[in-house]
């Protein structure tokens, strides 16, 4: 059976990881790879998360199983911190599913759509974190794309959007990064969420939201604006949350998939579907993760801790965001980089061509994506006049 397998070629990200990790040049600097990085360049286990592994493994008597759906106390967190003060009134109609990471997340998403409405057609970004189509796709969802960024200005192509978004079926689903998008860092802006939110409700279409950055762009409750609104004017909607970034928990794969219903039979409807789906993939979600961002949410110290140590790693977001673009408008006169402070998140798309891309990395040990895109997290804040001044030539 398996002589028909080929070995795939492989990740061409993961594969620029390797060659940075092998390059021994002491000027190197690697923005390529999406995890957040301190100024020391590391990616270290936050206190609070600390904090509340060590009392977790002190206090936890059992390892039995949990609730198909989760912990119902880090269900009940995740709920509150992504929805805020609409999740009063929203409980009723909403279940909240632990789940594997935010990638965990989406495909189980995926899954419920696929089995409300069979090989529906799902609407993502141009572009997008490219591991949404195989996601949405791995579940039978058709695959579409409608216009979001325009690079000529590294901003929202607004109107294009919204055309686009008036073009599609009703019943359709359009996934929609909350914040921090990923891979552009733009975000539309509140008048601009309106005009999109406005459309998805008299079109019918269903939002299918990916917050894996929450409290890294502004801050937890800006960043998680735009759900909030579209709770308040749609009566169906998927949200796939991540505690890999804002937490620090990557590898623990703790997430949650949080699926509004237009009744409370329909949110039981949804957790029960959801339950089976995750029943047949994985069973359920690992608890170890999950377990640590309830602590941390639950004790008042810790949660502000955290809030501290989240806030600080946003601002530094926005630091190395300013002093990149005035690095760069210092570096080639004339140039505007107001973009790039104007953008949130951890990533940006330079536009360089791809030649520019190899010629950076090879000759001046600069990584990114292959289409330029940039991990601002992995610049240190003493090599961004030297980073800005290598790649300034190359921008458009
Ligand atoms: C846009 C977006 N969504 C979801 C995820 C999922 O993250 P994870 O599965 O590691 O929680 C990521 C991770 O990079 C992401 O960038």
């Amino acid at each position: 059976m398996f002589e028909q397998l080929e070995t795939l070629p492989p990740d061409p990200i993961l594969g620029l990881s390797v060659a940075f990790r092998e390059d021994p040049s002491p000027a190197k600097v690697d923005m390529s790879v999406g995890i957040y990085r301190d100024r020391s360049g590391r990616t270290p286990v936050l206190e609070a998360v600390q904090a509340a592994e060590r009392a977790l493994i002190e206090d936890q008597s059992t390892k039995a199983y949990l609730p198909p759906a989760g912990s119902p106390g880090f269900r009940e967190s995740i709920f509150k911190l992504v929805l805020g003060e609409a999740a009063g009134s929203l409980r009723e109609r909403t279940t909240t599913i632990q789940a594997p990471g935010g990638c965990g997340a989406l495909r189980l998403g995926a899954e419920l759509i696929q089995r409300a409405a069979p090989g529906a057609t799902i609407h993502l970004s141009d572009p997008t974190w490219p591991n949404h189509g195989p996601l949405m796709a791995g579940a039978g969802l058709r695959l579409e794309r409608y216009p979001y960024y325009d690079p000529t200005t590294h901003s929202l192509q607004a109107q294009s959007m919204l055309d686009g978004l008036e073009a599609v079926a009703p019943g359709s689903v359009v996934m929609l990064q909350a914040s921090c998008h990923n891979p552009t860092g733009v975000d539309p802006d509140r008048g601009q969420w309106q005009a999109i939110l406005e459309v998805v409700a008299h079109r019918r279409l269903v939002p299918f939201f990916d917050i894996a950055y929450q409290g890294l762009g502004d801050d937890l409750d800006t960043d998680a604006w735009s759900i909030r609104e579209a709770a308040r004017r749609v009566p169906e909607m998927l949200v796939a949350v991540s505690c890999s970034k804002n937490l620090g928990l990557y590898r623990e794969r703790t997430g949650a998939l949080i699926a509004l219903g237009a009744d409370a039979g329909r949110a039981k409807a949804l957790e029960s579907q959801a339950n089976k789906a995750a029943r047949s993939m994985y069973s359920m979600a690992p608890s170890h993760g999950a377990l640590i961002a309830e602590r941390v949410m639950a004790d008042p110290a810790l949660s502000a801790l955290w809030r501290r140590e989240l806030a600080e790693m946003a601002s530094r977001l926005r630091s190395l965001r300013e002093a990149l673009a005035a690095e760069i408008e210092a570096a080639r006169p004339g140039t505007d980089a107001s973009w790039l402070p104007a953008q949130r998140g951890m990533f940006s798309l330079l536009g360089l061509p791809a030649e520019a891309v190899t010629t950076l990395r090879e000759q001046a040990h600069i990584y990114m994506g292959f289409d330029s895109r940039v991990n601002i997290a992995g610049l240190s804040e003493d090599k961004v006049a030297e980073v800005a001044r290598l790649i300034a030539p190359h921008l458009a």
